[in-house]
């Protein structure tokens, strides 16, 4: 029997048909094309799978891995003026509160509770790609703050960027922790530029992003003394086992990270040990690595002050409100459309 052309987006098929088969997938066509380059590279936005976002939690819980406490400890001290920043200035004016790959929502409870202490009249749209952590979120917020809107959305970035735009009414848009900075600097721009387009004069931008700092500080934040970063990086070939039927030997690799200070970027590499050829069962296809041949996984940029500013104007934002821990460790930024 022949088959159709398979579509992209499982999304466009009738009801009760099967998903697009995984050869076709937007993960599959990834792993093909990142696999395939001179210098290997797979999206850190595929680290998020259920075990990933899991993982990720006691990342965010590590000694080493300063960025989370700092942008939790920086919310609950500003979290009055970051309020006033975010919500319209007539009190009674209702708003969209939107956060970009929300996760677990601890740091944003903060803003959360203090709103509504405030009496501002708002929904919260939490967008995250995994399903299992907005259910959480969703479930802690229903006992946690009962009377609290919520409409979560299961959404990558590109998703929610649609959803912004087809959202009438007064926006507030949070992307915190710092995730910003796994953009290279092209597609930073890009993402900034179309985060802007969509926003009238009075919608605000919250951005959290990680400062440059002790570059030795910097680095133990990506190779914890746990292991915990390297099972989440690892993780990545675990899913590809799973969901495209490879046959990666975990043992054969290592998880392998640098911080640079030049570029400002923690590039992170799964390595392998040895020769090896991987086979994709679901794709019909197989990969050659060499011995210490590695798969680029991860960008995590760090800022400066002038960058940041310089990175908002260019993308048709202005810096409103910079806010930063007593260690200037990290920085949470309100940012508006430039005129
Ligand atoms: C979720 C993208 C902010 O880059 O610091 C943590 C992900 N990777 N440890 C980061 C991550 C390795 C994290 N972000």
């Amino acid at each position: 029997m022949p088959a159709p052309a398979a579509p992209n987006s499982a999304s466009t098929l009738p009801a009760g048909h099967s998903a697009p088969p995984a050869a076709t997938s937007p993960l599959g066509r990834h792993v093909r094309e990142g696999l395939s380059r001179p210098f290997k590279t797979l999206s850190s936005m595929y680290f998020y799978d259920d075990e990933g976002s899991r993982l990720f939690q006691q990342i965010m819980a590590l000694p080493e891995y300063y960025p989370t406490r700092t942008e939790f400890g920086l919310l609950s001290r500003h979290q009055e003026a970051i309020g006033q920043a975010l919500r319209p200035s007539s009190p009674d004016e209702p708003f969209f509160l939107l956060e970009l790959g929300a996760g677990d929502g601890l740091k944003t409870k903060i803003l959360l509770r203090h709103l509504l202490a405030t009496g501002a009249r708002f929904t919260y749209v939490p967008v995250d790609i995994s399903s299992a952590a907005l259910e959480g979120l969703a479930a802690s917020l229903r006992t946690e703050l009962p009377t609290l809107r919520v409409e979560p959305v299961v959404a990558d970035y590109a998703e929610a960027l649609r959803l912004m735009a087809s959202r009438p009414g007064r926006k507030a848009v949070l992307f915190l922790g710092s995730n910003i900075g796994n953009f290279l600097p092209d597609d930073r721009h890009r993402f900034l530029q179309s985060l802007a387009r969509p926003l009238t004069p009075d919608d605000r931008l919250l951005v959290g992003f990680d400062l440059q700092k002790d570059p030795r500080l910097i680095r133990a934040a990506y190779d914890d003394s746990q292991g915990v970063t390297a099972r989440f990086n690892l993780n990545l070939l675990h899913r590809l086992n799973q969901e495209l039927g490879a046959d990666f030997d975990l043992g054969q690799w290592q998880h392998y990270t640098d911080y640079d200070p030049l570029s400002g970027a923690v590039r992170s590499f799964l390595v392998s040990s040895q020769a090896q050829t991987v086979h994709f069962t679901a794709l019909d296809w197989q990969a050659e690595f060499a011995a210490w041949e590695m798969i680029h996984t991860e960008n995590s940029y760090k800022f400066t002050r002038p960058g940041i500013s310089a990175a908002a104007q260019a993308s048709g934002l202005a810096v409103e409100e910079f806010f930063t821990d007593e260690q200037d460790y990290f920085a949470d930024v309100i940012l508006r459309p430039a005129r």
